[in-house]
């Protein structure tokens, strides 16, 4: 997905953005570009590739005090040079760099067109420079030029802008695409991603939709649409910049894969009460009587965080003994929902940027809905927007597969549910039980990672299989769904998932020697329906890869997990699909970090 980034100081600007733009790489590109404003002149350069072609581009002598820069991930337009950001005007005095999507963009375009201003690229961002560009002139701040060019605008937007006539000053806005500004000594930032300026420093303020803000090397002010100036406070993200290094590992992933011993361990601290087990839970903002007072519980998420919310759902159901259930964010926002009082709202976002939760979220709000976040990324939109909840405190999430934020979800949730359970019905032992087996999550999670060279094998085995089958019952069921989710993402392999039940309605038709299934067989209550449906499956010569608590003979390969209390068990099962899809992947030699058409966070519609 697009990303920004901008600086104003006493430094070159280019290799700061240069730098910040590679940091930014991890969110998906086509392209890459960069402005820097110098007393005399205002210089692009930009280029479809990756960020190492532009810098190959930026000749030596590209001084400038301040500048933009940007990585393009192509919605209106082919991914070439010219439609690479920054966009000039037609006078070249003012560049600009956008997130986002104008939805008028074609309307704005014939205007301009009819003014006389000729286009150079096909995307709809270019309207903005030519927007501002013409307003400039008749404007005595930069501001004000954008803020009026902004009114006439239709759609999302991160932006930021330079002027040739003022070096020493960026604005940026926000619309529905995040920006969040660094604050520097004597020289300030801004990007669309704090991974961006997180080299330079931790002190952020996140801009709000509708804001704008002027950034000059001794500081900021923020603005609203109508020229109100706002005050904001910065606070110290607790994430460093080794947090965004591989550390040794080939690829990202698998470095999230493995972190998350130390990753659920975080997300744990501090949150378990051994003298009347329950879970401290202070984010959530409700006092016991409040927390009792919800008749059912709504989840909403997109992809894997969607499928963390269906885990979500069972654990509180079984827990709680509230009727709960997750819908896809992006579906949910669309269908008008009924929002009812006694109905507590659960969004989940890694990101906390992902613009359908926001946007689900915001419905929620707009109809009076208490809504809780489950959320990685402090100070992100969704985590704003919401009412209270919980960090994961899982540290940045690099690979745009989601692993460690996946598991540390599941494990809010299990806090979650353990509290709503305590306040309700849910016995003093049976919190104990639920304590327990949080806290022994980490080891078991340890000795999964053990068996990283026999799942390799098995994925090395499978690989070439033109689709797999992923079928799990209940608690198994998301976990089916998330391993087929991160199968097709990073290894594009087919991956089908159905509730096992389900298998005979339907799918079994598919099940042949060519398609093998992979099932999610915890020992619980279900254990023998689910080696009756294995059976199915190999009566129709499919083969089978078996994850759960033992080996069976109906399985052709088992992949053998810790045992948990029933509740928990989904967190371990996940795992091994994880590092399956990653080996299945890297024997198919794709890019396990950045699979192609996706990116890591979806701050468009
Ligand atoms: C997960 O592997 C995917 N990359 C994707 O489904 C992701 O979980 C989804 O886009 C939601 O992102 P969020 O958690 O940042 O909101």
């Amino acid at each position: 997905m697009c990303g920004i980034v901008a600086y104003v100081g006493s430094q070159d600007a280019a290799p700061i953005l240069l730098e910040g733009l590679q940091r930014l790489e991890y969110r998906g590109y086509d392209s890459a570009g960069l402005a820097v404003v110098n007393a005399k002149s205002l210089r692009t350069r930009k280029v479809k590739g990756r960020v190492a072609d532009l810098a190959a581009v930026v000749p030596a002598r590209f001084k400038g005090g301040s500048g933009i820069g940007h990585t393009r991930w192509a919605t209106h337009g082919v991914p070439s040079d010219v439609n690479a950001h920054p966009h000039l005007d037609q006078e070249q005095r003012i560049a600009v760099v956008h997130n986002g999507i104008i939805e008028n963009a074609d309307e704005l375009r014939r205007r301009l067109e009819a003014d006389g201003i000729v286009f150079e690229s096909e995307t709809d961002s270019e309207v903005l420079s030519h927007l501002i560009g013409s307003t400039v002139k008749e404007t005595d701040t930069l501001e004000e030029a954008v803020r009026r060019a902004l009114k006439s605008v239709v759609g999302t937007y991160g932006i930021a802008v330079v002027d040739s006539h003022r070096p020493g000053e960026i604005v940026v806005a926000r619309n529905g695409s995040p920006i969040v500004l660094g604050i520097g000594e004597k020289e300030m930032f801004a990007a669309s991603d704090v991974a961006a300026l997180i080299r330079y420093t931790r002190q952020v303020v996140h801009l709000e939709d509708g804001e704008l803000a002027v950034l000059k090397a001794d500081g900021f002010n923020t603005f609203t649409s109508d020229a109100r100036e706002t005050a904001k406070e910065p606070f110290t993200v607790d994430w460093e910049a080794g947090h965004y290094d591989n550390g040794g590992y080939e690829h990202y992933l698998l470095k999230e894969i493995s972190e998350q011993p130390d990753t659920v361990a975080r997300t744990l601290r501090g949150r378990l009460d051994d003298r009347f087990h329950i879970a401290h839970l202070g984010g959530l903002n409700m006092d016991p009587r409040e927390s009792r007072s919800f008749r059912r519980v709504k989840i909403i998420g997109c992809g894997s965080a969607y499928y963390s919310g269906q885990i979500g759902a069972q654990l509180i159901e079984e827990l709680a003994r509230i009727p709960a259930d997750a819908e896809p964010a992006s579906e949910f926002r669309y269908r008008s929902p009924v929002v009812e009082a006694d109905t507590l709202y659960i969004a989940i976002s890694q990101s906390g940027e992902t613009y359908d939760t926001l946007a689900a979220v915001q419905e929620l709000k707009r109809k009076g809905g208490r809504v809780l976040g489950i959320v990685n990324t402090v100070g992100s939109a969704i985590a704003r927007e919401c009412d209270g909840g919980v960090y994961l405190h899982a540290g940045p999430e690099v690979s745009v597969a989601s692993t460690k934020a996946f598991t540390s979800t599941a494990v809010a949730f299990a806090l979650i549910a353990l509290h709503l359970g305590r306040v309700r019905d849910l016995s003093p032992a049976d919190g104990r039980r639920i304590c327990d087996g949080l806290r022994k999550l980490p080891e078991q999670i340890k000795e999964i990672l053990t068996q990283e060279e026999h799942i390799r094998t098995l994925a090395m085995k499978y690989a070439d299989a033109p689709g797999m089958m992923f079928v799990g019952r209940v608690r198994g069921y998301p976990v089916a769904r998330e391993g087929a989710q991160k199968l097709k993402e990073i290894s594009y392999v087919h991956a089908e998932a159905y509730p096992a039940s389900e298998l005979k309605h339907g799918p079994l038709a598919l099940i042949s020697p060519e398609l093998p299934t992979v099932a999610i067989v915890p020992d619980d209550e279900l254990l023998d329906k689910n080696l009756t449906t294995l059976g199915e499956i190999r009566a129709r010569e499919g083969r089978i890869l078996m994850v759960g608590h033992r080996t069976a003979d109906a399985a052709d390969d088992c992949i053998v997990v810790p045992k948990n209390e029933t509740e928990l068990d989904p967190i371990l099962l996940t795992i091994p699909l994880q590092i399956f899809a990653y080996h299945a992947a890297v024997a198919l030699g794709r890019d396990v970090d950045r699979p192609r058409n996706l990116a890591k966070s979806v701050t468009v519609e």
